[in-house]
């Protein structure tokens, strides 16, 4: 079994005042209103849980723990500024020296922001004899707005509108979409980033991005013109424009929201 929590915290120095007092840990604690980095910590476990009270972990270990690896000197006290992947490999290296419970560590995730978040999985980081590695990955989401009409060409009139209903609709719908895409690499311990972030967001900008926003997909996009422009089709597609184009950097998985209640992901395994 898996339990996720996280940490929400602003990221401030010993030097810096923060409110104490612990008020709203939902938005985040320590809580300040210096404009400073907000960032989430998330860790999942893998275990059973306690026959007695229930609990595959106390959540209360999880916070202490977390806190103390990010409000200590890790990360705090820390003048100089670092990338997210260095901070996570440290964290994640501090949280299994000092994990001391029954449960296994299954993957650390450092949010930067909603929308952009690094992880490290721990059945993926490399064996500690093979050398300081880690395999990090790095998930971003991007949005575009595109109509497209569900609809088989191999289905009678009748037979497309019964299946697809209102899907069918000649003239098609909209959605605005949203899009996630997660891109991996083997970095050293305490060096090294996944991939250039403005390089990997003007790939999936060229390659994805540009062809599908604002467009009709059965219409405009040659790859729909004999493909049903569905979400799972949508993300089989996607996966197979940025496959192998980030370099060293692997393209591990695409996901894409249709709308907040539906989504599709594809990691190429069809
Ligand atoms: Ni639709």
């Amino acid at each position: 079994m898996l339990l996720s929590r996280e940490i929400r915290f602003a990221l401030l120095t010993s030097s810096q005042p923060a409110e104490t007092r612990l008020g709203n840990s939902w938005a985040g604690w320590p809580s300040t209103n210096l404009v400073v980095p907000h960032l989430v910590l998330r860790c999942v476990i893998d275990g059973q849980p306690d026959r007695c009270t229930g609990y595959l972990c106390n959540i209360k270990t999880i916070d202490e723990l977390l806190r103390s690896i990010v409000t200590g000197p890790l990360i705090s006290d820390k003048r100089e500024l670092q990338f997210a992947e260095t901070i996570l490999q440290a964290v994640f290296d501090e949280l299994l020296a000092k994990w001391n419970h029954d449960s296994t560590i299954d993957s650390v995730t450092l949010a930067l922001s909603p929308y952009l978040r690094y992880s490290i999985v721990a059945g993926e980081k490399m064996h500690p004899t093979s050398g300081p590695f880690s395999k990090v990955q790095l998930t971003q989401q991007f949005e575009f707005s595109a109509a497209h009409r569900l609809h088989c060409s191999g289905l009678s009139d009748d037979e497309n509108r019964q299946l697809f209903g209102k899907c069918n609709n000649p003239a098609g719908h909209g959605h605005n979409y949203v899009v996630e895409v997660t891109v991996s690499n083997q970095l050293e311990s305490d060096r090294g980033i996944v991939i250039e972030l403005g390089k990997f967001e003007s790939i999936v900008k060229r390659l994805v991005i540009d062809r599908l926003d604002h467009k009709h997909l059965n219409q405009d996009v040659e790859y729909f013109v004999d493909v049903n422009p569905s979400v799972e089709n949508i993300a089989i597609a996607v996966f197979d424009w940025l496959s192998g184009q980030f370099g060293e950097a692997k393209l591990e998985r695409v996901k894409i929201y249709e709308t907040p209640k539906t989504w599709a992901e594809y990691s190429g395994d069809r």
